[in-house]
C-alpha cells in the first residue's frame, strides 16, 4: 500500500474519521464497494457515465465458473477465483437481506460437454489440469450426462461435471446492489462521466465530471472496460481494453425448462435462468467498443448451441446484445492501490470473471480502505506488476 493511503486509513479508524470516497463506475464493482464503505460510515459518491449497472454487469451471463474456466499458467488467478466462489453464498444472502430482493444464486452446477472424439481428447486435457489443481470435478459418460440433462444431444463423447461452478442472475445482482448502496447512504450520480482524476503533490484529490470538481480523500477506479479512458496523469493509463462479446437469450417454459445446469459446449455456453430465459454466449472479439450485432456472431452462437441442445430450435429469441469485458494485459484483474498516485485505488480489469470476482473484490477493496490492509489474495494483482515486468524485460 502507498504511504499516504496507509497513513490516511490508519488515522481514520473511528467512524467519524472515515474517508470520503469517490468511486468511478456504478457497475457491480463500484456499487458493491460503495455499499460496503457507506455501510461502514464513509461518505461515498459513485459516478457513472450512463445508467448504473448497464455495462458488463448487465451483459454478463453470471457464471461463477472458477473450475470450468481454469487455464494453464493461471494458478494465482485460480486461487482468487476459488476464494470468491467460496464467498458467493454468504455475499448473496447478505445482499438479499440488505436489498430485499432475490438474486437467484443457482447451485445445480456446470457441465462441460464433448460432442466428438476431438472434443473428448481436449476435455481430458482440461480434466487433467483441473485435477492437478485439486479442483472438485468428475468425468461423466454420455448416458450420465443425458440422465442429468435429457434435452442435450445424444451425440456426446463425455463431459466434465463442475458441481461447485454455480450461477447468479447478474442483472438482479446489479439492481440489488444499487438498492443496498443507496440504502446504506451512498450517493449515486448517473449521466456523470469522470473525465479526470485530479492529482496534486502525488495524491488523488478529486474527480472532474463535465468540468466540475468533486473533492474526495480517496478515489476508486472501477470503470470496467472504460477504465483506460479516465485520465489519471501522472499515472500511466491502465492497460485495460474492451473485449467484445455478443450474446442472445431464448425463452424456455419456466414450468418445464429444457435445461437446469450451466452447460459449456464447444463454441458456446448456455445458462438457464429461473424465469425461463436461456442465455447463450458469447463471442470473443477484439473490436474496441464496436456495438454491432453481426450475422456471423449470432449464427455461430446459435449453431453451436443447436448442436448441443437441438430443442433450442423451437424457442423464441428474446434478446440479442453486446457487452464489453474489461481485459487487462495478462487477463487478470487490477486490484489495490496505484503505485504512482497516493489515494487512488483500482478495482477493474476483471475480464471474463467479473461476476465471479465480485465478493472478493468488494471485501478486499473495502478492507484496504477501512483497515489499511491488503488481503494476501489480491496482493499479486496490483497495477505495479505491469511496470515490474516491463523493467525486468
Ligand atoms: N465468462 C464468460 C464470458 O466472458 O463470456
Amino acid at each position: 500500500m502507498s504511504e499516504s493511503l496507509s497513513s490516511h486509513v490508519s488515522s481514520s479508524s473511528t467512524k467519524s474519521a472515515r474517508p470520503h470516497v469517490a468511486i468511478v463506475g456504478a457497475g457491480v464493482m463500484g456499487l458493491s464497494i460503495g455499499w460496503r464503505l457507506a455501510a461502514a460510515g464513509c461518505a461515498v459518491d459513485i459516478f457513472e457515465q450512463g445508467t448504473s449497472g448497464l455495462g458488463a454487469s448487465h451483459a454478463a451471463a453470471g457464471m461463477l465458473a472458477a473450475c470450468a474456466e481454469a487455464e494453464p499458467g493461471e494458478d494465482g488467478l485460480l486461487v482468487l477465483n476459488r476464494e470468491s466462489q467460496r464467498l458467493w453464498p454468504s455475499f448473496a444472502a447478505e445482499l438479499e437481506a440488505a436489498s430485499g430482493m432475490a438474486v437467484d444464486l443457482r447451485t445445480e452446477g456446470t457441465i462441460v460437454l464433448a460432442l466428438n472424439a476431438d472434443d473428448g481428447a481436449r476435455l481430458r486435457h482440461l480434466l487433467a489440469l483441473q485435477q492437478a489443481f485439486g479442483l472438485p470435478v468428475e468425468w461423466l459418460n454420455g448416458a450420465e450426462v443425458r440422465r442429468r440433462e435429457p434435452h442435450l444431444t445424444s451425440k456426446l463423447a463425455g463431459a466434465v461435471s463442475c458441481p461447485e461452478d454455480h450461477q447468479v442472475d447478474n442483472r438482479k445482482v446489479a439492481a440489488a446492489l444499487k438498492i443496498a448502496a443507496l440504502a446504506a447512504g451512498a450517493r449515486l450520480h448517473e449521466d456523470a462521466p469522470v473525465e479526470r482524476v485530479e492529482v496534486s503533490d502525488g495524491r488523488a484529490r478529486a474527480v472532474i465530471v463535465k468540468g466540475e470538481r468533486h473533492g474526495a480523500d480517496l478515489v476508486v477506479l472501477a470503470a470496467g472496460a472504460w477504465s483506460r479512458g479516465v485520465d489519471i496523469t501522472p499515472a500511466a493509463p491502465l492497460p485495460v481494453r474492451p473485449i467484445k462479446g455478443q450474446m442472445l437469450s431464448v425463452a424456455m417454459d419456466p414450468a418445464a425448462p429444457i435445461l437446469n445446469h450451466v452447460i459449456w459446449a464447444p463454441g458456446t455456453y448456455l445458462v438457464p435462468r429461473r424465469d425461463g430465459r436461456l442465455i447463450v454466449g458469447a463471442t470473443v472479439e477484439e473490436r474496441g467498443f464496436n456495438t454491432d450485432l453481426t450475422a456471423g456472431g449470432q449464427l455461430a452462437l446459435l449453431t453451436h448451441a443447436w448442436r448441443a441442445l437441438p430443442t433450442i430450435e423451437e424457442l423464441p429469441i428474446l434478446e440479442q446484445w453486446v457487452g464489453f469485458r474489461p481485459g487487462s494485459r495478462d487477463d487478470a484483474p487490477i486490484l489495490g492501490p496505484s503505485a504512482e498516485v497516493d489515494g487512488l485505488i483500482f478495482a477493474t480489469g476483471h475480464h471474463r470473471n467479473g461476476i465471479l470476482l465480485l465478493p472478493v473484490t468488494a471485501d478486499a477493496i473495502s478492507r484496504l480502505i477501512l483497515e489499511g490492509e491488503t488481503a494476501d489474495v489480491i496482493a499479486p494483482f496490483t497495477a505495479g506488476r505491469f511496470a515490474r515486468r516491463a523493467a525486468a524485460e
